[in-house]
């Protein structure tokens, strides 16, 4: 198979970069500029490499730099932003501080005829992010792209197939940024397109079949897309020697049990053993408040009952995760401070005795996933499940979980759920929610006093769920949400909207 190298300097669109390359049919993998040497990339036989942007100077002290070899080894490559600006460095060319001319925006480039503008007009709209730029190309590079403010939009040195853009051609803003990737693929690199998602499906049935053939297989099925689709494709390649383990911890949406047991056992015919274990929960969880506890509660909780199933099922060879490919990238940034806690319900401990790990999805982007989620039959309403925590209800109610709080949230998140679809909004915001929160207010229900609790609506619209803004969902939806809300559930006086954005707020509230 086919594939392109995105070497990541730390810019905040390594993923995005790998998906375009994706979507044109070739795969892509994403590696840290210092976990990965010239001769590894040399071994491992890439079509094509593309350097990233970074945050930084190339002549800042500590910015990211690379072996200079690899502009000789010849594999293509395409610079982007700060890559543009690394690969004309050590190529010997000069870098400057546009100052005052530094872009950032749309702007119009004016580009020459070249493979990498193949089909791209001379006039078009770019995306432009940088201070510094290339003022003098290094040696046998000539200028194929300017602006009205930057002399040098991108520089190509033909012979040795290496180009660079100091735009983004990966944002949907770069009006023929699709194009650019195709032509630095197919014309450039000379890719053919392999990679397609049926293929992988195919490719990925006919492995396990053979890796796994004679031995047993246990999954950890949540209802989430990721362990779903890996739930699927491995029955695909072996049958029933997969049982999927369906840990119901009592802190799943309204029915949400049902249906993933319907969808599994009822629709696929899978070895689905469902283990209902609410009341476990909670008395583990009871006079709980603090969120973090509760993570790490109900996450030690799900491990101890998935070995104790496991135990009961006999031997079993393998495990079967869901982890996708963001879980694994590495990235060419630092570490983060970790805000939450978001260990997955799910993640099994490395004591569990199995004698290998199976993670059919390592190498797919959720929409990657998606398509092979529905290419194997699974239904769209878990196929496109907006993204639910691992610890359930649990963190949207806050202070101590109980069973009768658990029902008022349940039946307060499916009006509001139900509203938005009937809406035609669930692709409008990417994440809704009810929250149940701590707060007693008095109301007036019929003629009497109530006094009741207070649901808080949350809706978030973000690419990335690092950041998200409040979604402005029409005030007639929140209306009806409120009105039936408070209307059915009974001890439920008061809706509130959440409007704030992340940053400050955190998506979840605890
Ligand atoms: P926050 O609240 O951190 O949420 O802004 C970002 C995204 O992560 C989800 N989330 C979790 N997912 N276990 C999970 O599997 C967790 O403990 C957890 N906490 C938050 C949240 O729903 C949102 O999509």
């Amino acid at each position: 198979m086919e594939k392109i190298l995105v070497l990541d300097f730390g810019g905040q669109y390594n993923q995005l970069i790998a998906r375009r390359v994706r979507e044109q049919h070739v795969y892509a993998e994403i590696r840290a500029y210092n976990k990965i040497s010239v001769e590894e990339i040399v071994k491992n036989g890439y079509k094509g490499i593309i350097f990233t942007g970074g945050p930084n100077s190339v002549y800042d002290e500590d910015s990211p730099h690379y072996d200079p070899g690899i502009l000789n080894i010849g594999i293509p490559i395409l610079g982007i932003c700060y890559g543009d600006q690394l690969m004309a460095f050590i190529a010997g060319g000069v870098i400057s501080s546009a100052g005052s001319g530094s872009e950032y925006g749309k702007t119009i480039v004016y580009t020459s005829s070249c493979a990498l503008f193949k089909d791209v007009p001379h006039e078009s709209v770019c995306w432009m992010s940088h201070t510094d730029y290339v003022s003098s190309p290094p040696e046998k590079f000539k200028v194929i792209a300017y602006t009205d403010r930057c002399s040098c939009a991108a520089i190509c040195d033909e012979e040795r197939k290496l180009y660079g853009v100091q735009f983004h051609p990966e944002v949907t803003h770069t009006e023929f940024g699709g194009q650019i990737f195709h032509n630095f693929l197919f014309e450039v690199c000379g890719c053919s397109g392999d990679w397609r998602m049926e293929d992988f499906i195919e490719r990925s049935v006919a492995r396990y079949r053979e890796e796994l053939a004679g031995k047993k297989a246990l999954l950890g099925l949540s209802g989430g897309v990721d362990s779903s689709v890996a739930a699927a494709l491995l029955y695909k390649a072996i049958g029933n020697d997969l049982t999927c383990v369906f840990v119901d911890h009592g802190l799943l949406r309204k029915d949400e049990g049902d249906f993933v047991e319907k969808t599994f056992r009822g629709q696929f015919g899978m070895r689905l053993v469902r283990v209902n274990a609410e009341s476990r929960f909670l008395s583990k969880l009871k006079g709980v408040t603090e969120p973090e506890s509760k993570r790490k509660i109900i996450g030690e909780e799900f491990i101890r009952v998935f070995e104790e199933e496991a135990g009961k099922l006999g031997k079993h060879q393998a495990l079967v995760q869901g982890t996708i490919y963001p879980d694994v990238i590495e990235s060419g940034k630092g570490d983060s401070a970790v805000i939450k806690s978001h260990h997955n319900v799910g993640g099994l401990p490395d004591n569990i005795a199995f004698d290998e790990i199976v993670e059919p999805l390592r190498n797919l982007f959720k929409d990657e996933v998606r398509a092979v989620g529905t290419e194997l039959g699974i239904p769209n309403e878990l196929v496109w499940r907006q993204p639910f925590p691992g610890p359930g209800l649990a963190v949207r109610i806050i202070g101590e979980v109980t069973k009768e709080k658990l029902e008022l949230l349940r039946g307060a998140d499916a009006i509001f759920r139900e509203e938005i679809s009937r809406a035609g909004l669930e692709k409008t915001a990417d994440q809704y929610f009810a929250v149940l929160t701590d707060l007693q207010s008095v109301g007036v229900k019929g003629d009497a006093r109530a006094y009741g609790r207070t649901v808080a609506l949350r809706a978030v619209s973000t690419d990335d769920f690092m950041t998200a803004e409040w979604t402005r969902l029409p005030y007639d939806v929140l209306e009806r949400a409120s009105n039936r809300i408070t209307g059915e559930i009974e001890g439920i006086t008061r809706v509130v909207y959440d409007i704030t954005s992340k940053p400050p707020a955190t998506v979840e509230w605890e």
